[in-house]
């Protein structure tokens, strides 16, 4: 297997479908390494994590994966408490907490770009928690480790991916990871302000098996797709075009009686926070899966924190 101590996760293509495979794998395993070992695994590890945008779940469970295998946290959840907010730049900011050791960053930030740009600064391995619309390759991680978990494979599915493919980053990783799987059928499901950049629906459609189909309707796809995957219209990406946004907002919302008659295997995702994209009368449903997918962020964590920090191999 690759070694992936030292290396920066920044974006989803960093990774080959082997590398993919080797952390679902992994991750799969942990529970199988015993607790006492588990606990002590991040012993005398630290995480940088600096988030300069808001986030719950990416970052608690960071948290959450560290305090678990004995490591040790520090940073900031809020710029505003650090010399960010005296205008220090992301590159200086970074080469400080870098002289003081720590061992891996977590990174989140408004700017695309920006956990690359990190993770040429720091000599420790630069995880992207999310960079703009542009990349969240953990959460693309955890999110195949959840197709897998409940189709029990990830080639030849039929995927769903509705709400805001524009500015998503969650939807733009999923999209490339999914490339890398054999004839995954992928459906996008958007209004035309809130289309799929062009230069994925190329990729999608340049390869040789594999549906690639973009409609502006759910009920065009809900009853052939084994995953629904729907997310939120990214309000805080909508710049100064706020009139547009409220446009938007609401136009997807999934709701249980639009579960009639879908596949019996059929999955609901989604990278929460949800605001009103999906109706709480469909969290009852055997369908609803984005609970269980956001508890299955910290395991891809623990694995990831793991990984790159040479204490699992
Ligand atoms: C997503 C994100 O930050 O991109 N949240 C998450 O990490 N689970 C999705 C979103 O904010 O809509």
């Amino acid at each position: 297997m690759a070694s992936f101590e030292g290396r920066d996760l920044i974006s989803i293509r960093d990774l080959s479908r082997a590398d993919i495979e080797a952390i679902l794998d992994k991750a799969r395993a942990m529970s199988d390494i015993p607790a006492e070992e588990r606990r002590v695994l991040l012993r005398g590890k630290t995480m940088a994590s600096l988030f300069f945008e808001p986030s719950t779940r990416t970052r608690t469970s960071f948290n959450a994966a560290m305090r678990n295998l004995g490591g040790w946290v520090e940073g900031f959840a809020d710029p505003k408490t650090s010399s960010v907010s005296k205008m220090e730049s992301l590159w200086d900011t970074i080469k400080i907490y870098d002289g003081y050791g720590y061992s891996v960053f977590v990174i989140r930030h408004p700017l695309k770009g920006a956990a690359r740009l990190a993770s040429d600064a720091a000599k420790a391995p630069v995880i992207n928690a999310g960079d703009g619309a542009n990349q969240h390759p953990t959460q693309t991680l955890l999110d195949l480790y959840t197709i897998q978990e409940t189709q029990g494979r990830i080639d030849g599915l039929r995927v769903g991916m509705v709400g805001d493919l524009a500015h998503g980053r969650t939807v733009h990783s999923l999209t490339q990871a999914l490339l890398k799987f054999k004839g995954v059928d992928l459906y996008f499901v958007s209004s035309r302000a809130l289309k799929m950049p062009g230069h994925l629906v190329d990729k999608c459609r340049a390869r040789s098996e594999g549906v690639c189909e973009e409609v502006s309707r759910i009920e065009e796809v809900i009853g052939d797709v084994d995953i629904l995957y729907m997310t939120r219209v990214q309000k805080e990406r909508f710049g100064g075009d706020q009139a547009l946004y409220e446009k938007v907002k609401n136009i997807y919302r999934l709701s249980s009686d639009m579960l009639v008659g879908v596949r019996e295997n059929l999955k609901v995702l989604h990278p929460l926070p949800r605001v009103d994209e999906i109706a709480t009368d469909v969290d009852n449903t055997p369908y609803a899966y984005y609970f269980q997918q956001a508890r299955n962020g910290l395991r891809i964590r623990e694995t990831l924190l793991a990984l790159l920090t040479g204490a699992l191999t």
